[in-house]
């Protein structure tokens, strides 16, 4: 007996203590969140937790695969910063399979969660579920992915997409120094999972940052694979990127034309990409490949000149930043660009760019920044990372 009393008052103090923190109006920038664990992570679903107070809300969050390492990373930061901030949390993932993520939130839906947070598998994909929460009174914000062709979404919460491409595009005429080498240089791209409304973004945000070059004809396309279908990658696949790449290496770089630049648009691809370029490339030289995310199996390549660079996104913060507009959605408020003050992440707030068919959506957009061999002690100094042993990759810290 004595035992559940302290069980009981154990939980109640962590509850008051966790709803305290929650009640500040900052966001966490940098501090790893306290409550990620290994075998949170391992779970394809976690289940509600215990309830500390049965009048704590309980918020949806839908990820898309546990396959990809961001998607980790953000379902576990987003669990733990709601049940942090005093909220109850269920956490999917749908395997990548769109049916699949339907019924997972139409689950979630009959569970009576009081707000979804979705990144959608295929944007178009959800407009009858996201009726159904609708209908029941359920606000939806899109997570990373815009959600397309609903009404249902009430916010976005991004970072900016087509910067992100910008950022690959610009790290690439800066390190061959675009406008005043003679070149010609080579290159291919590698873009991302046509069904993800970001895959355009990141593409054209690289692309018309070189377009002016490839018109000048200091780069060269010698697949000739310049449009966004042509290049992209279902499910941002990395053996699929590993065997187009391949491919593309087999049908214009066999006869001993050099490969300068693979644009990838993100890291999964880049894995892939650089693998191809490992095993099946003939030139002597490091070819520059570009990546988005910060995987640790791509830093690892970054370290050992596999890989040049990565556009890296804080999820945590991004995680932070959903939980600051879903809190004042639940206290039946309309964020805005004042809830900017209350952030400690760099953020913009966005009534212009993202229409998802039937209308804007107003948007948060976070900051990405770009990482390369020269400076991985940034990472480190976000708390989310550390070195190894060897002080020689970077692992994760949380
Ligand atoms: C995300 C990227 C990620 C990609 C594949 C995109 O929607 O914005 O960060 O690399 O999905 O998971």
């Amino acid at each position: 007996m004595k035992k559940v009393l302290a069980a009981v008052l154990a939980i109640a103090m962590t509850f008051t203590l966790a709803a305290c923190s929650g009640g500040g109006s900052s966001t966490p920038t940098t501090a790893a969140p306290a409550a990620t664990t290994a075998a949170a992570a391992a779970a394809e679903t976690t289940a509600a937790a215990p309830a500390a107070d049965s009048g704590a809300k309980t918020v949806g969050i839908a990820m898309p695969t546990k396959s990809l390492e961001r998607w980790n990373r953000d379902g576990d930061y987003l669990k733990a910063q709601f049940e942090a901030a005093g909220y109850q949390a269920q956490l999917k993932y749908s395997d990548n399979d769109s049916n699949q993520q339907n019924n997972d939130i139409q689950a979630m839906i009959a569970d009576g969660v009081s707000v979804l947070i979705i990144a959608a598998i295929d944007g178009e994909a959800l407009t009858q579920t996201l009726a159904d929460a609708k209908d029941a009174g359920i606000p939806v914000i899109a997570y990373d992915r815009l959600i397309m062709n609903t009404d249902a979404v009430s916010y976005y919460v991004s970072f900016d997409n087509y910067t992100v491409g910008v950022l690959q595009g610009e790290f690439v005429k800066k390190t061959l120094d675009l406008d005043n080498a003679a070149g010609p240089f080579n290159i291919e791209f590698t873009a991302g999972d046509p069904a993800d409304n970001n895959a355009g973004y990141f593409f054209n945000g690289a692309f018309d940052t070189l377009k002016p070059y490839i018109d000048s004809g200091k780069l060269v396309v010698p697949s000739g694979k310049t449009t966004f279908e042509q290049v992209a990658t279902p499910n941002w696949s990395t053996d699929t990127a590993l065997e187009n790449m391949q491919n593309t290496l087999a049908s214009y770089y066999s006869d001993g034309t050099v490969l300068d630049i693979a644009l990838c648009s993100n890291d999964s691809t880049a894995l892939g990409v650089a693998q191809a370029i490992t095993s099946d490339y003939a030139g002597s030289n490091k070819p520059i490949v570009t990546g988005q995310d910060g995987d640790i199996a791509n830093l690892r390549n970054i370290v050992d000149e596999i890989q040049t660079m990565t556009v890296y996104k804080n999820v945590s913060d991004e995680a932070g930043v959903t939980l600051e507009v879903a809190k004042a959605l639940l206290e039946g408020k309309s964020p805005d660009a004042s809830l900017l003050d209350s952030l400690s992440a760099d953020a913009a707030y966005d009534t212009s760019s993202y229409d998802n068919g039937t209308g804007i959506i107003p948007s948060y957009l976070l900051v990405p920044w770009t990482v390369t061999k020269d400076n991985l002690q940034d990472l480190v100094d976000t708390g989310l990372y550390k070195w190894d042993a060897n002080n020689q990759y970077l692992e994760s810290a949380t």
